[in-house]
């Protein structure tokens, strides 16, 4: 059986992730996979997430199935976070999903059976699961420009080229916030822009977002996913509770389907079953319980927030200090940009040898395409890191 089997590829985030554990070296510089640290360089558990886990385990009484579309009031928190008051509710459906991964998933499989083989346009670079994911999907993956090498910000002119030409059956995939790899975004005028043209094309949005509150805050980050709901009859969002959370491997996601009415959402919520029936039957519930159990009370609401903005404020504040760290020894503006991108992300612009080198000759692990987690920045080695990259680059 197995003599058939060509060895596939593995997700290089995951890959480099395994690489930076096996290193022995006291001093390696984690900023690669996109999970958040803290000034300890540790990944934590959220305050209120905390809180909330102990409530839950008190009070538990079964785990028994909750059905497939999972839990209802975490979805339903979930639409107000990100929607708002944007979309009249009996034109929204949801179903959880194993994460964000798990949520694009579901989404992406419901439209390769509306538009088998149809084309998805993804953004150049993307998140490199997104190919895999549509491509599973039975859609054909499709590219839009995006990051403007020499300026390091968002290439508007080359994406609305594409953008304005797609059609009715054509399906786009947009970055909610915190574009991930560049750290490069869209100006509110620039996403004003993005729906006007989808309202004049037809061309189907499906947005990922997997770090809202990341960027410039909760309100502030879904400025542009509103706008573009709201401009159009039909649209999709995959939720992801992985980072503003903390819950990586709790697996917490939403996916969300607005149609044109009531009777069409049913349809498409039916599709979204059936995918999760006839792929995991039940999606994982304790991280979207967690979430649940914050969003509807009060104080541990206040309190999750308060720790993401903390969470943001001090990735905000390691942009800062590196790209002035650079600036001052290097006397040049060159990477200025870290600090101009936000998100979790930036993207470097370095070639694949320097970034080979930094991880072999000084123990500084980056994604091969030169993306930064700036979260991984060791608050007291700032100088050293940026000792370390103008070296490399020069
Ligand atoms: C990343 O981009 O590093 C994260 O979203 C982790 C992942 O699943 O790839």
């Amino acid at each position: 059986m197995f003599e058939t089997l060509k060895k596939a590829t593995l997700d290089k985030i995951f890959v480099l992730m395994a690489e930076y554990a096996a290193d022995p070296r006291a001093g390696k510089i984690d900023l690669g996979v996109g999970v958040y640290k803290d000034d300890k360089n540790i990944t934590p558990v959220m305050r209120a997430v905390r809180k909330a886990e102990q409530r839950i385990l008190d009070s538990a009484t079964t785990k028994t199935y909750k059905g497939v579309v999972g839990n209802k009031e975490f979805s339903a928190a979930i639409v107000d976070l990100a929607l708002g008051n944007t979309i009249d509710k009996s034109r929204i459906r949801t179903v959880n999903g194993a994460g964000g991964t798990g949520a694009l998933m579901i989404l992406m499989h419901v439209l390769g059976r509306a538009r088998p083989k149809g084309r998805i346009f993804i953004s150049d670079p993307t998140w490199p699961n997104h190919i895999p994911l549509a491509e599973n999907a039975n859609l054909e993956v499709h590219y839009y420009p995006y990051f403007d090498a020499a300026t390091r910000g968002v290439n508007f002119a080359g994406m609305m080229e594409v953008i304005d030409g797609l059609t009715a059956d054509d399906i786009v995939l947009l970055h909610g916030c915190c574009h991930n790899p560049t750290g490069a975004n869209l100006s509110r005028t620039q996403w004003d822009a993005v729906a006007a043209s989808l309202q004049r094309t037809g061309a189907f949005p499906l947005i990922d977002l997997a770090y809202l509150g990341f960027g410039d805050g909760l309100e502030e980050d879904a400025y542009g996913l509103r706008k573009v709901v709201a401009a159009v009859p039909e649209a999709m969002v995959a939720f992801s509770a992985s980072k503003n959370f903390g819950l990586y491997r709790e697996r917490a996601g939403v996916a969300i389907a607005i149609a044109r009415d009531s009777e069409s959402a049913d349809v498409v919520s039916s599709q979204m079953q059936n995918v999760i029936r006839g792929t995991i039957s039940q999606t994982p519930d304790h991280g979207a319980e967690i979430v649940r159990v914050i969003l509807e009370d009060k104080d541990l609401r206040a309190e999750w927030e308060a720790e993401l903005t903390e969470m943001r404020e001090r990735m905000g504040r390691l942009r800062v200090k590196l790209s002035a760290a650079i600036r001052q020894k290097s006397n040049s503006k060159d990477f200025d940009f870290i600090a101009e991108h936000s998100g979790m992300f930036s993207l470097l612009g370095l070639p694949g040898e320097v970034v080979q080198k930094l991880k072999t000759e000084d123990a500084v692990y980056m994604i091969n395409d030169s993306r930064i987690n700036v979260a991984g920045i060791p608050e007291d080695r700032v100088d050293e890191l940026a000792d370390k990259l103008l070296a490399a680059v020069r």
